[in-house]
């Protein structure tokens, strides 16, 4: 099927979307291969949630990701992976070479017991074998846990405690820059302490030598030796799961966020088709990190879906210079590039030296993701990367969604900066006011709700249905909230600002305030904490994390000692992603007299707003405020 060209295929396909959803969804899901078709497209109850698309639906993801490509794209090339070391060779492998990868690897995973329905993570470095396990599990119908590799062993425990894998994937080192990650060490201790985990199988990224576990370890390569390289796809209803990734919400404990199988299938390819212009001959990057949903979606599934070319690179963007990037899409003629506005701001401070020596004439379109992108940064890659050419696809989207939800259409919807401009077809965006009530017209703020459903949202949080109605069907009866505030313009143009709840968005990593707190509280001599987002030059937030000590440990440390210690805790209990930027040890909270932290307050003083701090009458103890401000003058 076509791509939409132009607003007026837009308008149509729009409103298409709107007046009859099933028709206009089972026409984009005739596009695949289907072992058998679907008996009614879409169920959905908004009040009890459950939603099921393309029921009785049966199918691979990997059929139509690979062999569905084998007749005409068979040497086209799938992967093009690009090392962390500037020196070392990239990996190409053709859509027939990716194939038979991935069958051969579910050979792996049935061989060490692995079956339809289990669960398996994977703790990797961003390499080929990466994407060819997350394949070979959808293969043989295993549900794929990716975890970031920059989580510590706590956090990675317990991800695979909660999801009660047996298998785990893992490397022995991953580079990353000019550091080693030592991968399989903080493995062993997360097996260690989830438990259930049967066979760690490893994949050698480097020639150091590791502990071994014998009868649970096993070594990637001989595994591969002793099976065969044929593998027939397990055959999936449309709605069995396909994967759990796990996000931060605003309490403590994260969430594994379950997709399915035929509905992610379907909108992840349609949206990497439409929001990107994608032809048959681009080279495509996106720069995220398996380990998040980005990656899923938009190195793995949907570009793979869409039989296109996906650069998968394993580096920073850094390393070894600020130039690495433009150097890469120099080189490998790159014509779609999706990256973090972390990044972008990363590079924009490095200066235009690194940019300068390069051409990036192959460019077309430039996307970004993950949080807000401001003015200067979104004019800085439109000038200097863009060249003032490229549009920019600024695209709304969250773990939940599955797939980009609110974006510019590249070339065909008009870009504005810090906009994420108009919803894709099929999605319906609301905003509603504090007490759930649409808020219509143009000019407008409210939270951000979707509410109708569209195929790649999340099914469930595992393990824990009424986790996922309480968190996003329970705020706002009848609609999904998204937890994110937005404002729709004076031209119906829909612009993010940022979460409303308790969640962060640090360099686009989503983290919970509650978590980050549960980590500082299991510093001992620590009695209570409470942790504020704040604006960040780089990162879009820092962490700001205010901590009350038991006296005894503040008569035998110095406070330097207390929050460097602090800082490790949470590094050890999350991982560095979460390491508060500022931590300031206080006398006290301020709290209401019912006990609720005035978080409010501790966001200005974050933020560095020493004043105007409203009513405070209600304030436990008042003089708390003023002894915060003035440590916080301190510190500074
Ligand atoms: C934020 C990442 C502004 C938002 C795909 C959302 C954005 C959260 C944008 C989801 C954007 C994502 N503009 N904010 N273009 N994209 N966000 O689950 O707050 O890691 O709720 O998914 O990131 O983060 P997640």
């Amino acid at each position: 099927m076509s791509r939409i060209k132009n607003l007026e295929d837009y308008a149509v396909d729009y409103r298409k979307s709107v007046m009859d959803p099933e028709a206009f969804w089972a026409a984009q899901a005739e596009r695949f291969v289907w072992r058998k078709r679907w008996e009614e497209v879409l169920n959905y109850d908004f009040l009890d949630y459950q939603v099921e698309w393309f029921k009785g639906g049966q199918l691979n993801i990997t059929e139509n990701c690979l062999d569905r490509h084998l007749l005409h794209r068979s040497d086209k090339t799938a992967i093009h992976w690009v090392a962390n070391d500037p020196r070392d060779e990239d990996r190409v492998y053709t859509y027939k070479q990716l194939h038979q990868a991935v069958c051969q690897f579910s050979n792996v995973l049935k061989n060490n017991g692995v079956q339809k329905g289990d669960r398996v993570c994977l703790y990797m470095p961003m390499v080929p074998e990466l994407a060819i396990a997350v394949l070979a599990c959808a293969r043989i119908g295993a549900i794929h846990s990716v975890i970031f590799g920059g989580f510590s062993a706590q956090a990675l425990a317990d991800r695979i405690a909660d999801a009660g894998a047996k298998v785990l994937l893992t490397a022995n080192f991953g580079p990353r820059g000019n550091k080693v990650i030592p991968l399989k060490s903080i493995a062993d201790e997360a097996v260690e302490k989830a438990g259930g985990v049967e066979k760690v199988i490893v994949y050698q990224r480097t020639t150091e030598e590791v502990n071994w576990v014998q009868g649970r370890d096993l070594w990637w390569h001989e595994e591969l030796e002793k099976v065969e390289v044929a593998c027939e796809a397990e055959i999936m209803d449309a709605e069995d799961p396909l994967f759990i990734l796990y996000t931060s919400g605003s309490t403590g404990k994260p969430k594994g966020v379950m997709h399915t199988t035929g509905g992610y299938m379907v909108y992840t390819a349609y949206t990497f088709r439409n929001v990107f212009q994608y032809e048959e001959n681009d080279v495509y990057w996106c720069t995220a990190d398996i380990g998040w949903i980005t990656g899923h979606s938009y190195i793995v599934y949907g570009p793979l879906l869409e039989g296109a070319t996906s650069v998968m690179f394993e580096g920073i963007p850094t390393y070894p210079d600020a130039g690495r990037f433009w150097r890469i899409v120099d080189r490998l003629k790159v014509n779609i590039f999706y990256t973090a506005p972390t990044a972008i701001r990363a590079l924009m401070a490095q200066g235009l030296e690194y940019v300068e020596l390069y051409k990036l004439d192959s460019l077309k379109v430039l996307g970004t993701v993950g949080e807000p992108i401001n003015r200067e940064a979104w004019e800085w890659y439109h000038l200097h990367i863009g060249k003032g050419r490229c549009p920019i696809v600024d695209t709304w989207w969250q773990t939940e969604t599955g797939g980009i939800m609110i974006s510019p259409i590249a070339g065909v919807l008009p870009t504005k900066p810090t906009y994420a401009t108009l919803p894709l077809p099929g999605i319906q965006p609301v905003l509603v006011d504090a007490e759930g009530n649409e808020i219509e017209g143009k000019g407008v703020e409210g939270n951000l709700c979707i509410k109708y459903p569209w195929p790649s949202m999340i099914r469930t949080t595992w393990g824990d249905h009424e986790r996922c109605k309480n968190t996003y069907f329970s705020t706002f009866k009848g609609y999904y909230f998204t937890g994110d505030g937005c404002r729709r313009d004076e031209d119906g143009y829909y612009r993010i600002l940022g979460r409303v709840d308790d969640v962060m968005n640090v360099s686009g990593h989503r983290l919970g305030t509650a978590e980050v707190e549960n980590a500082i509280n299991m510093y001992q001599g620590v009695v209570e904490s409470a942790v504020v987002g704040y604006p960040h030059e780089i990162k879009g937030q820092g962490i700001y994390a205010y901590v009350v000590c038991d006296s005894s440990k503040l008569e035998v440390s110095t406070i330097s000692d207390l929050k460097t210690e602090i800082m490790a805790t949470v590094v050890e209990k999350i991982g560095k992603i979460a390491r508060p930027d500022k931590v300031q040890i206080v006398r006290g909270l301020p709290k209401t007299r019912s006990g609720k932290i005035m978080r409010r307050i501790l966001r200005k003083i974050a933020e560095g707003q020493m004043d105007n701090f409203g009513d405070i009458s209600t304030l436990l103890d008042p003089s708390i405020v003023e002894s915060i401000k003035e440590g916080a003058q301190k510190d500074e």
